[in-house]
C-alpha cells in the first residue's frame, strides 16, 4: 500500500510502498478515507518528540484521520468491522499513522483518542477535526472566559484558530482575532466580532482596551509579551505554541500557561456533538491526494482563503 513516512528521524517525509499493517491485540485496522496534517507531524518527523512515546521505523506519519474499521485485533470490544471512526491515532508504539491507505491504531490509543464518526458527518470533515478541534476546546475550557467576556485569539486563520473562534463565539464570548486584511471577512464569518489586522499597529496598541483572556496559537514571544498588559487582573494568557517565556509564566497578576492538549476522549466526544449540532464546522483550506502530503508538510501548498486544515483525500469520499 502507499504511505507517507520516514526511515529515521530527520528524513524528509516521502511516498513509500509499505505492507498492509495487521492489528495486534487491542488494535483495529482501518481503511483510511481521509487524513489531515498538523504541525505535530513535522515535529514528529524531525524527532522533536523522540522522548515522548515509542516509535518504530519505517514510520508512517499522520495523527488525524477518518475511515472504516476493516479488522479487529484480539480483545477489541469498542468497535466492529464496518464502523466508521475518526480521531487522533497516536498510539504506543507508533509506526502506522494515518497518511496511508490502511493504518492500525489501538482501540483506546495511549496518547490519542478514537471514536465513531457521528451520524452523517463525511470522512473528510471528520478527519479535519481531531488535533486542532480538541486543542481549541481544551484551551478554551482552561481560559474560563465568562459569557459576554472578551477573548483575543492570536492566529485566527489556522487549524486551531478557526475552531477556537467558532467555539468561543458559540459560548457567547466577544472574540477579537488576528488575521491579514484580506482574511478579515472570512474570520468575521466564523464568529469573530473584531479583527486585529496583522501588519497593522502593534497588537498591544491595536486592542484599545482590556480583554478577559488571550489564546496564542502563533508562538511569537514578542507578541505575547506585548499583549499581556491588556489582560484584566485575574484573566488568562495561554499559548498552545510555547509562546510564553519564563517571566510571563511567573506572572502572578494573571493566569498563564503553555497549554498542552489533555482529556482527549472527552474533548473528541464534545467536538463530535458540536459538529453534529452544526455549532462548529471544520475550515478546510486545501484538499490534496496522499502523494501531495510531503508538500503540505513542507509548507509549500498555497492557500488563497482561510488556511484552516489541509485534508488528504485517500480513499473514497464517504
Ligand atoms: N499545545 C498543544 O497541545 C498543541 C496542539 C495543537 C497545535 N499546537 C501548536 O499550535 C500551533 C498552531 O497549530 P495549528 O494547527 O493551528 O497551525 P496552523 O494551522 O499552521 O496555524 C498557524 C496560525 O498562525 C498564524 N501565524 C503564523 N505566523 C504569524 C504571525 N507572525 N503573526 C500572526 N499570525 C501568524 C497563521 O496565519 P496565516 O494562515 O495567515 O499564515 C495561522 O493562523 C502550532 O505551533 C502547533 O504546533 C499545539
Amino acid at each position: 500500500m502507499r504511505a507517507i513516512g520516514i526511515e529515521r528521524f530527520g528524513d524528509t517525509p516521502g511516498l513509500m510502498e509499505r505492507p498492509v499493517p495487521e492489528p495486534g491485540p487491542g488494535e483495529v485496522q482501518i481503511a483510511v478515507d481521509a487524513a489531515s496534517t498538523n504541525p505535530l507531524d513535522v515535529v514528529i518527523a524531525a524527532g522533536g518528540l523522540a522522548a515522548v512515546g515509542e516509535y518504530r521505523f519505517p514510520l508512517t506519519l499522520g495523527m488525524d484521520g477518518a475511515g472504516t474499521v476493516t479488522a479487529l485485533g484480539a480483545g477489541v470490544t469498542e468497535f466492529r468491522v464496518g464502523d466508521r471512526v475518526f480521531g487522533q491515532f497516536w498510539g504506543r508504539p507508533l509506526q502506522s499513522g494515518t497518511f496511508a491507505e490502511v493504518c492500525v491504531v489501538a482501540a483506546a490509543p495511549a496518547f490519542g483518542a478514537l471514536m465513531a464518526i457521528p451520524g452523517a458527518v463525511p470522512s473528510h470533515l471528520a478527519a479535519a477535526l481531531p488535533t486542532a478541534g480538541m486543542t481549541a476546546l481544551g484551551v478554551l475550557d482552561r481560559l474560563q472566559v465568562p459569557e459576554g467576556g472578551t477573548l483575543l485569539v492570536i492566529g485566527g486563520t489556522g487549524g486551531v484558530g478557526t475552531f477556537a473562534v467558532q467555539a468561543a463565539a458559540a459560548r457567547g464570548i466577544h472574540v477579537i482575532a488576528t488575521a491579514s486584511a484580506q482574511l478579515a471577512e472570512p474570520v468575521r464569518e466564523l464568529g469573530a466580532a473584531e479583527i486585529a489586522v496583522r501588519g497593522g499597529k502593534p497588537l498591544g496598541d491595536a486592542l484599545g482596551g482590556s480583554v478577559d483572556a488571550v489564546l496564542d496559537a502563533v508562538g511569537d514571544r514578542s507578541i505575547t509579551r506585548s499583549v499581556a498588559g491588556a489582560v484584566k487582573d485575574g484573566g488568562a494568557l495561554f499559548s498552545i505554541a510555547y509562546g510564553l517565556d519564563e517571566p510571563l509564566l511567573a506572572d502572578e497578576r494573571i493566569r498563564t500557561a503553555n497549554y498542552e492538549l489533555e482529556r482527549k476522549p472527552e474533548l473528541l466526544a464534545e467536538l463530535a456533538e458540536l459538529v453534529t449540532a452544526g455549532t462548529i464546522r471544520p475550515v478546510i483550506g486545501a484538499t490534496l491526494p496522499l502523494e501531495e502530503a510531503p508538500r503540505a508538510l513542507a509548507g509549500q501548498v498555497e492557500v488563497t482563503g482561510l488556511r484552516g486544515k489541509t485534508v488528504l483525500q485517500i480513499g473514497a469520499s464517504v
